[in-house]
């Protein structure tokens, strides 16, 4: 009854019961003279997976050891065939082998999805958006909706997607932060669930092109405010899913070794983690080891996060290396109020920061970032019209996932991808 997929029974149904459902051929095992999923033979032998079908029968409830779906079956004494699917040649186990290359799997990806493993991310990842959802209700943040077509950047101009809007040029958003801000002083916390988009150079499993983003904004807070709230959403979200008993089997089945994160996170500096790379002679990209001021690669990062295995708080990145936007510290001035949340497996899920709150600072930013900053009018208002120490993060809905299902990469968390190369299906 909690997977209205498995069969569709109305709640309350006594054994016994007459019903009909309807459904496709998921699985077909034959045993002599039955045919499961219930079906006596005749027809059954021409039956193809995937097959629409309408079944009258009487409902019974079967003991566990048979492993029915809700140990329930269907004994049927009238069926017919609604949509045959294709066999042969065309067969779905045809088009997408057990051993099927990835492109295959990418380009088949509308029936790779009736696969019960993506079925069952998918499902996870909807009781995440649930989670995420009350978890904000209970923190008290007001979902807002941004507009994804912008004419500003917030992460860089080098992932920037750039389109033609009525002669001008505009932009796929980055990222809403700029904007979540701009709700603090009305709508008070904020947070959405909205698309972001990278034009990332780079094939990594664990970039998206376009990836389901979900920030928050928090205002008049400190630093240490900040990473507290971060700690309390991760793990509200995780026990809010954990706590649905449908979600828990679903992730047990995808991640046995899955073990909720427990609080207060680890806590590194960025030039902590630049001794600790050095000490364990792990290298940057460039084979070189790590000095103070590089950005840590995606390979060296997750080697750390690994061994580590525990979720961190990677913070005080130097200000060349992180967006125009960060405060810097006071207590050092070469390095910004911001974190990455790393987790095993996947490495960074989460960056976040506090913004500059300063308008002097704000425009010697925008300089040294090389923009102007006209465009950025509304965005540097805020800082004209009283402002306040605020701070939010921006959290990849995919890379979550990746980490909670154990999957080995992030487009496997989403329901098509879109990477460098693809747009389809
Ligand atoms: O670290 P990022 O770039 O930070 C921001 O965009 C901030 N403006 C967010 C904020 O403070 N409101 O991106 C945030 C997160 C990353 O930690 C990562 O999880 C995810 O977004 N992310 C991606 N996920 C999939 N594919 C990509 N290409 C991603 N780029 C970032
Ligand atoms: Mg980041």
């Amino acid at each position: 009854e909690t997977d209205p997929s498995v069969v569709r029974l109305r709640e309350g149904d006594a054994p016994g019961t007459r019903v009909r459902v309807l459904g496709r051929v998921h699985r077909l095992r034959q045993q002599k003279d039955v045919i499961f999923l219930t079906l006596t033979d005749g027809y059954a032998l021409t039956l193809t997976l995937e097959t629409s079908l309408s079944i009258h029968g009487e409902m019974r409830v079967v003991p566990p050891q048979q492993r029915a779906p809700l140990d329930r079956e269907l004994h049927a004494d009238f069926f017919s065939i609604i949509g045959v699917a294709a066999g042969d040649k065309e067969a779905i186990t045809t088009r997408v082998p057990k051993d099927a290359d990835p492109q295959t799997l990418y380009d088949n990806r509308h029936l790779v999805l009736r696969g019960d493993t993506a079925a069952s991310v998918l499902k996870v990842r909807a009781g995440a958006l649930r989670a995420f959802r009350q978890t904000f209700q209970e923190e008290r943040l007001l979902e807002v909706t941004p507009p994804c077509m912008v004419q500003t950047q917030v992460e860089g101009g080098s992932t920037l997607f750039s389109f033609d809007y009525y002669g001008q040029t505009a932009y796929l958003t980055q990222s809403s932060q700029l904007y979540l801000e701009t709700c603090l002083p009305s709508l008070g916390d904020v947070f959405c669930v909205a698309p972001s988009f990278r034009a990332e150079k780079s094939l990594t499993r664990r970039h998206l092109s376009e990836y389901t983003h979900i920030e928050g904004e928090l205002d008049f807070i400190t630093f240490a405010d900040l990473l507290e709230h971060l700690e309390k959403v991760i793990c509200r979200v995780i026990e809010l899913i954990l706590q649905d008993p449908h979600m828990a089997a679903l992730v047990r089945e995808l991640n046995p070794g899955f073990k909720p994160p427990s609080r207060p996170f680890r806590r590194m500096k960025y030039a902590d983690a630049i001794d600790w790379l050095v000490q364990h002679n792990i290298p940057n990209d460039d084979g070189q080891l790590h000095l103070f001021g590089d950005d840590i690669a995606e390979a060296a990062e997750r080697k750390m996060t690994d061994i580590l295995n525990v979720p961190i708080f990677l913070t005080h990145f130097p200000v060349e290396i992180k967006a125009f936007y960060m405060k810097k510290d006071d207590s050092d001035r070469r390095v910004t109020e911001s974190v990455d949340v790393l987790m095993p497996g996947v490495g960074e899920i989460v960056g976040g920061s506090m913004r500059m709150e300063n308008y002097d600072e704000l425009m010697e930013a925008y300089k040294r970032e090389g923009i102007g900053s006209e465009p950025y009018y509304w965005y540097t208002d805020q800082r004209k019209y009283g402002t306040s120490p605020h701070g939010g993060y921006g959290l990849g809905l995919e890379r979550f996932l990746a980490w909670m299902c154990g999957r080995y990469t992030v487009r496997e968390c989403c329901l098509y991808p879109r990477f460098t190369g693809r747009c389809t299906p």
